[in-house]
C-alpha cells in the first residue's frame, strides 16, 4: 500500500517531554534526524538514511497489487513491528525517488530469513508504482529506510480490523504475526471491488481456518462501508480494539460509526492512504502540469504563489512572507530549518528525491515545492 498516515495512538507524557526537549535543543522532534547528517560525514549510510535491499522475488497478488521481497542486512535495517512502513528509494531517469510502503511480511521472517516484503498497489499515472513492477529485477539493489509508524498491535487480543483495497497490507502483517488465540478472538472486514481479485486470498482462507472471522465485502455488489456490515459481524465493540486502514473517507466513516455504536475513541487506531489519490502521480504527467503553485502557511495564514519552476527554496519563500522561520547553514546540514509539511510534495535539492504528499518533517532550505504545499508556519 502506498500510504501516508495518521494515528490515534496516545502520545505518552515521556514522548511529549522528549519532543519538547529535542525541539528546544535541536529544532526538530527527533534527535536522530539532527545527528544523521553529522554521522553521514563519516558513513554514507547515515547520510542517505537508508540501507541496501536486494530484490529476492516479485509476485503479483492480483492485477493491481504486487509483492516485492527484499533481503536486508539485519544489522543496518534493525527490526520492525507488524503494521509499520518503510521508505523505498529508487533511481528512475537519474533521479532518486522515494515512496513509502507498508511491510506486509512479519518480524519473524526478518529474523529467520533477513527479508521483508512490500506489497505495492499500482497507482494510475503513478511515477513509481507501475514502473517499478515492470523494471525491477531479481538481484537488483534498492534502498529502504528503517521501519517507522505507530499503527501497531496493542495488547488487547480482541481485535476488529477493517481494511479497504491495498489497506490490507499493514493488516496482513499484523494477522500473520498473531497467535491462534488472538486470531480466534478477532474479525477482519475487508472491502474489495471484486472478490475474484481479492489480494492474499489463499492466506485469508488459511487465517479463517485458524479461527479468524473473515468477512470479505464486494463493494460493487454490496456497497461501501455501512453500519449493517458491522452488525452482521456481531462484534462486541465495547471490549475490542479497532484497526482501520484505507482511504480517508472510509476511515472517517468507520471511526464515526464505531463511536456511535459504543466503541471508545481511544481503542480506534488507523492508518490512512495519501490524502488524495494523486499522491504518487508523476509530476511530468500532463494531468499534473500547473501554471501556478501555492504554498500556504497554516499558523500565520500567509500564502505564497509561485511558478511551478520556481528556483526559490521554501525557506526563501517563507522569509519573503516575513515568517518566523528558523535557519542556520542554509545548505541542509544543521537542521535548524526543519518544519512540518502537512501536505503537498516537495523536491529535495540535496538528494534529488521527491517527497510524498502526506505529513512529514522537511528541511525548508533544501526543499522546493512541486505541488501545492501546506506548512505549519
Ligand atoms: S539545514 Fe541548516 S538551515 Fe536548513
Amino acid at each position: 500500500m502506498t500510504k501516508y498516515f495518521s494515528q490515534t495512538a496516545p502520545t505518552t507524557a515521556l514522548t511529549a517531554v522528549y519532543r519538547l526537549f529535542t525541539e528546544i535543543l535541536f529544532n526538530t522532534n527527533s534527535i536522530s534526524s539532527y545527528l544523521r547528517p553529522i554521522a553521514g560525514l563519516f558513513d554514507a549510510k547515515y547520510y542517505n538514511q537508508s540501507c541496501p535491499a536486494k530484490v529476492v522475488s516479485v509476485k503479483n497478488q492480483n492485477n493491481n497489487i504486487y509483492t516485492v521481497t527484499l533481503k536486508v542486512p539485519k544489522n543496518l535495517f534493525g527490526d520492525f513491528k507488524a503494521g509499520q512502513f518503510v521508505s523505498l528509494y529508487v533511481e528512475k531517469n537519474s533521479r532518486r525517488l522515494q515512496r513509502t510502503f507498508s511491510i506486509s511480511s512479519t518480524p519473524s521472517e526478518l529474523l529467520r530469513h533477513g527479508t521483508i516484503q512490500l506489497s505495492i498497489s499500482k497507482q494510475k499515472h503513478g511515477a513509481i508504482t507501475p514502473w517499478l513492477c515492470d523494471n525491477i529485477s531479481i538481484g537488483q539493489h534498492l534502498h529502504v529506510s528503517e521501519a517507522q509508524g505507530e499503527f501497531i498491535l496493542k495488547s488487547n487480543i480482541k481485535r476488529l480490523f477493517i481494511a479497504a483495497g491495498s489497506g490490507i497490507t499493514p493488516i496482513i502483517s499484523m494477522l500473520r504475526s498473531m497467535q491462534l488465540s488472538e486470531l480466534s478472538s478477532s474479525t477482519l472486514i475487508f472491502y474489495v471491488r471484486d472478490k475474484v481479485e481479492t489480494p492474499f486470498s489463499d492466506e485469508l482462507t488459511s487465517l479463517a481456518s485458524a479461527g479468524l472471522n473473515v468477512e470479505i465485502i464486494e463493494t460493487t455488489s454490496q456497497g461501501r462501508f455501512s453500519a449493517e456490515h458491522l452488525a452482521q459481524c456481531k462484534i462486541n465493540l465495547l471490549d475490542c480494539d479497532a484497526y482501520l486502514c484505507g482511504p480517508k473517507k472510509m476511515v472517517d466513516e468507520c471511526a464515526t460509526q464505531l463511536e456511535t455504536l459504543g466503541a471508545s475513541k481511544n481503542s480506534i487506531y488507523y492508518e490512512l492512504f495519501a490524502l488524495t489519490d494523486n499522491s504518487t502521480l508523476d509530476p511530468d504527467h500532463p494531468s499534473q502540469r500547473k501554471s501556478e503553485i501555492t504554498v500556504s502557511y497554516s499558523k500565520s495564514g500567509a500564502l505564497s504563489k509561485v511558478a511551478p519552476d520556481t528556483q526559490s527554496s521554501l525557506l526563501e519563500l517563507a522569509e519573503e512572507q516575513k515568517l518566523d522561520a528558523l535557519s542556520g547553514c542554509r545548505i541542509g546540514v544543521c537542521h535548524q530549518c526543519v518544519c512540518t509539511k502537512t501536505s503537498g510534495r516537495v523536491f529535495n535539492i540535496k538528494t534529488g528525491s521527491i517527497s510524498d504528499s502526506g505529513e512529514e518533517e522537511i528541511q525548508l532550505c533544501i526543499s522546493k515545492p512541486i505541488d501545492n504545499v501546506a506548512l505549519a508556519l
